[in-house]
C-alpha cells in the first residue's frame, strides 16, 4: 500500500526483439484500466534483457520503442510511473542483498533458467540464473501489492515472495508480500504454427508470431498459414482444438467479442472466414498502437523527459526501501 492508501502494482516487459501479439494481448493490453485504480509502476526491464546477448545499438533501439509502445497501449505517464530499469540504481543494489538469503538451488530449479540454459548453452551466465532474484528486486524495491503477470512468471513471483517473506522473518518485517494479479481473460497466446507452444518473439518460425509491427498483409497471410485441425467446425474447445481455440481467443480479445459470440458468428463458416475476421480486428488494434507509437518515437526530447521524470519518481521510493534494507542487514549508514 502507497501512503495515498493505494495498492501499489508494478510490471515489466523486456526490451529484446520485438513484441509479439501475445505480449500486447497477454500483459500490456491488461495494464492500462489497472492505473485508475491503483499506483503502478511500468518499467522497461534492460538489466534483465542482457542475461542474453544483445547487440547493444539494438538494445538501446528497443528500450525506447518499448517505452513509445507503453504509451501508446494507453499506459499514461501522468497517472503511472514509466521508466527503465536500468535507469534506478537501487534494482542492482537490493539484488545483491537479495542474492545473500537465495539459495543456488532454489534458482537451479527455475524452468525459464532451465530453457534458457537449453537453448543458449554456449551462455549459461551467473545473469541468467540470477534472474530471478533481479525480478524479485524489482518487484519489492516499491513495496508492490500487485504483479500481473503470465502463467510462465509465477514460479518467479512465487520466489519473490519467498524472498520477501525470508527476509522479513531474518530482518524484521520490511518487504510487502507481493501477490500475483491473474489476468481475468486469462489469455494465453499460442503459436500459430503449433499450438502447444507460447507466441514467443524468440521462435525461429517466423510464421508462427504476430509481432506489433507487422503490417496489415503480414497480419492476413501469417493468420492464412496458421496450422488449424483436419475438422471444419469453429468451435472453443482448447483440449481437441487447441489452434482453433488459440484463433478464437485472439479474434475475441481483438474484437471484444466473447468467445461463445464468435462461435456463432461462424457457424457453418469454414476456417478462412475465421482467419479472415481475425486478421480484420487484429490489424483494427495494431494500426493505432502503430501509428501512436510511430508519433510518440519520431517525439525525441517527450520521450526523454518521460522517462527521465519516470526515473526520478522510481528512485525516490526505490531509495528509500534500499536505505531501510541496508540499515536492518547492518550497515552503517553513509553520511552525506
Ligand atoms: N521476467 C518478466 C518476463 O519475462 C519480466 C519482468 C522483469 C517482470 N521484472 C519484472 C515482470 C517484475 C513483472 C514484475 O515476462
Amino acid at each position: 500500500m502507497n501512503s495515498n492508501g493505494k495498492k501499489v502494482v508494478f510490471s515489466g516487459v523486456q526490451p529484446t526483439g520485438k513484441i509479439t501479439l501475445g505480449n500486447y494481448l497477454g500483459a500490456i493490453k491488461n495494464w492500462q484500466p489497472l492505473q485508475e485504480e491503483y499506483d503502478c509502476l511500468y518499467c522497461v526491464v534492460d538489466l534483465h534483457s542482457i542475461t542474453v546477448a544483445q547487440v547493444p545499438a539494438e538494445l538501446r533501439k528497443n528500450t525506447m520503442e518499448l517505452a513509445a509502445l507503453y504509451i501508446a497501449c494507453g499506459i499514461s505517464p501522468d497517472k503511472s510511473t514509466l521508466f527503465v530499469q536500468s535507469h534506478v540504481p537501487q534494482h542492482a543494489e537490493l539484488q545483491w542483498v537479495l542474492d545473500t538469503i537465495t539459495y543456488v538451488g532454489e534458482l537451479n530449479r527455475m524452468t525459464q533458467y532451465k530453457d534458457k540454459a537449453r537453448k543458449h548453452k554456449d551462455n549459461i551466465n551467473m545473469g541468467l540464473m540470477n534472474y530471478p532474484v533481479l525480478m524479485a528486486s524489482d518487484i519489492l524495491l516499491y513495496m508492490t501489492d500487485l504483479v500481473p503477470v503470465g502463467k510462465d512468471q509465477k514460479q518467479h513471483l512465487e520466489l519473490a515472495r519467498t524472498i520477501a517473506q525470508r527476509f522479513n522473518n531474518r530482518y524484521s518485517d520490511t518487504f510487502v508480500v507481493p501477490e500475483g494479479l491473474v489476468n481475468k481473460h486469462g489469455a494465453k497466446i499460442m503459436s500459430l504454427q503449433d499450438p502447444s507452444a507460447k507466441m514467443s518473439k524468440s521462435d525461429e518460425n517466423e510464421n508462427a508470431v504476430i509481432y506489433l509491427t507487422d503490417d496489415s498483409a503480414t497480419v492476413a497471410r501469417k493468420l492464412k498459414r496458421a496450422v488449424t485441425d483436419s475438422e471444419t467446425e469453429v468451435r472453443y474447445d482448447v483440449k481437441n482444438k487447441p489452434a482453433v481455440s488459440n484463433l478464437l481467443t485472439i479474434y475475441s480479445l481483438c474484437s471484444g467479442q466473447s468467445i461463445a459470440a464468435a462461435e456463432k458468428q461462424f457457424v457453418g463458416m469454414g476456417y478462412g472466414a475465421l482467419k479472415e475476421a481475425t486478421a480484420q480486428a487484429v490489424n483494427q488494434v495494431l494500426q493505432p498502437i502503430q501509428a501512436e507509437q510511430q508519433r510518440i518515437l519520431a517525439d525525441k526530447g517527450y520521450l526523454e523527459n518521460v522517462l527521465k521524470e519516470g526515473a526520478q519518481r522510481a528512485e525516490s521510493i526505490a531509495y528509500k526501501t534500499l536505505s531501510k534494507v541496508y540499515r536492518k542487514v547492518g550497515f552503517v549508514p553513509r553520511i552525506r
